[in-house]
């Protein structure tokens, strides 16, 4: 495969042509940002959250699972901070009449520069070869010296205008750097407005006595508000987390990559209720298990990284990224936010009602803060997608396209094929899949050569086929072909179960996040 473009082309048309994710409503020609879980997709993105809500909630003693409402009366939204600034800076081309974020047009321009300073690192690579020092280069070449400092120097004024709500300087800031719009080519830029994201709806019949709404753009809230309910109902003692899955929506300017930025998602977020003063530590405890978490599924360590902030939110008093290596680069996959007492002292306030914990070994009342760890199931599933899918050359010279998704995770575990399409091998078969339907998600594939039918199985991401042939007839045994290795071996009908299991089974997986 070329370059990044034509991966993530590749990715987007593989996940539509095997079943897994379609633009919505794409007989009217689709709905921006919007999309559709195919067959594959929803098993996948099943298996993902399930993933999560294991490792999280039933592995944890001390974390309880809910599942809030969509709807919340608007003043949670005013309480959080939402209303007023949940905004993104947002500026026009006049020609193209084209919207762009503000702050991204900027961090594109950024990008460039680092594209130029990997430039030189490859240039050099190949002018010194094997005693070239990366590192070395990085702190003495002029050149690269120059790019960084024009770097930093542009992100240090964007995030000082955008801190200090002075739009008027990012737009200078856009015109000093005569960034043009991709579209039109041209510098003709309205002002930098901000915009909110949340989508309004209305509750009621009538106009007069409706009550406007919004839809969550966040699951955190309903976990917030809830905070006594589920404390008291649980008699839970601090530390404690309680977790939720469920959709949340933003009117996204820019959504244009897939479904890594989408305007109705899902998200998997866990609250940790702490005593003050203790945030830091637990911080960087579920900076450690959640990177753990990803690493158990075997997708690369070099594929990960921290990215902390360096720019805090107002409530926050340490924050991090965990970023992955997406076709389009390292970006932002799961968030991991101390949030101070914030948002329970927030709603205290504007409710009205205690949102406290009495701590009997201090024999005190207080407001307890919160870790926060927050991950997108689309990004994830992003993750999991692109990363998986391999062009692979093979020795007789042949390519073979395989999704190698972590089998936990995989949407059908096994395909059973008879060899031929008589002789008895179909009634066997079907025999294996009436078997293994009740522990797992199985298919039946019968028709074409069945070289063709591991290619297709290799294609969709499945791990396993178990083939019935006439030695099965002989000795009750079949073949199991590993999808990623292409290996075969013969293994007894009675273990057949066993041996998907084991590869499968989520505690194997889990195992490793210990
Ligand atoms: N409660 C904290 C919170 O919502 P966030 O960084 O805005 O924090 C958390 O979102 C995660 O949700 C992100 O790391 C990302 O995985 C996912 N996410 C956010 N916006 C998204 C979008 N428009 N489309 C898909 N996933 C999104």
């Amino acid at each position: 495969m070329a370059n990044q473009e034509d991966i993530f082309r590749k990715v987007i048309s593989h996940a539509k042509e095997y079943g897994y994710v379609v633009q919505s409503s794409e007989i009217y020609d689709g709905l921006s940002a919007v999309y559709d879980y195919t067959q594959n997709g929803a098993e996948l993105k099943k298996n993902i959250k399930e993933y999560w809500w294991k490792a999280m909630v039933q592995m944890h003693e001390n974390i309880v699972g809910i599942d809030a409402a969509i709807f919340m009366h608007p003043t949670t939204w005013k309480a959080s901070g939402h209303v007023d600034a949940f905004n993104d800076p947002l500026i026009d081309n006049k020609d193209s009449k084209k919207r762009y974020r503000a702050d991204v047009l900027v961090e594109d321009y950024v990008a460039k520069i680092e594209a130029k300073i990997d430039k030189e690192v490859q240039k050099a690579l190949k002018r010194f070869g094997e005693s070239f020092d990366k590192a070395q280069f990085l702190t003495t070449n002029p050149r690269v010296l120059a790019y960084q400092e024009k770097a930093q120097s542009i992100l240090k004024r964007l995030g000082r205008s955008l801190e200090a709500e002075d739009l008027e300087d990012v737009k200078n800031l856009i015109e000093e750097l005569e960034i043009v719009c991709p579209v039109s080519g041209s510098k003709n830029w309205t002002d930098v407005k901000q915009f909110n994201l949340m989508f309004g709806t209305k509750l009621g019949a009538s106009a007069e006595s409706a009550t406007d709404l919004y839809l969550r753009p966040e699951t955190a809230q309903g976990i917030f508000v809830n905070f006594l309910n589920v404390q008291k109902s649980g008699r839970l003692k601090i530390p404690f987390g309680i977790a939720q899955i469920g959709k949340a929506f933003r009117n996204e300017i820019v959504a244009r990559q897939f479904i890594f930025r989408m305007r109705e998602f899902e998200q998997m977020e866990m609250q940790f209720f702490i005593k003050p003063g203790t945030q830091i530590e637990w911080y960087e405890k579920w900076k450690e298990l959640r990177m753990k978490w990803h690493l158990s599924l075997g997708m690369g360590e070099e594929n990960y990284r921290f990215h902390d902030h360096e720019k805090l939110a107002h409530y926050a008093d340490a924050a991090t990224d965990i970023e992955f290596k997406f076709p389009f680069g390292f970006k932002e996959l799961e968030g991991i936010h101390s949030r101070t007492d914030f948002d329970l002292a927030s709603h205290e306030k504007y409710s009205g009602k205690k949102l406290q914990y009495f701590d009997p070994e201090i024999n005190e009342n207080y407001v307890p803060y919160v870790v926060e760890t927050s991950i997108g199931v689309d990004r994830m599933f992003l993750a999991v997608f692109s990363n998986s899918l391999k062009e692979e050359e093979l020795e007789n010279g042949t390519t073979r396209t395989v999704l190698k998704i972590p089998a936990v995770l995989a949407p059908t575990k096994a395909a059973v094929l008879p060899l031929v399409k008589k002789d008895g091998l179909p009634e066997i078969a079907h025999k294996i899949i009436d078997d293994l339907k009740w522990d797992f998600n199985v298919v039946y594939d019968e028709k074409d050569a069945v070289g063709r039918r591991y290619r297709r199985q290799d294609a969709a991401g499945t791990p396993f086929c178990i083939t019935v042939d006439h030695q099965t007839l002989e000795d009750e045994t079949v073949t199991i072909r590993y999808r990623d290795t292409m290996e075969q071996n013969r293994i007894a009908l009675g273990v057949v179960n066993e041996t998907i299991a084991n590869e499968v089974g989520i505690r194997n997986w889990l195992k490793k996040t210990e």
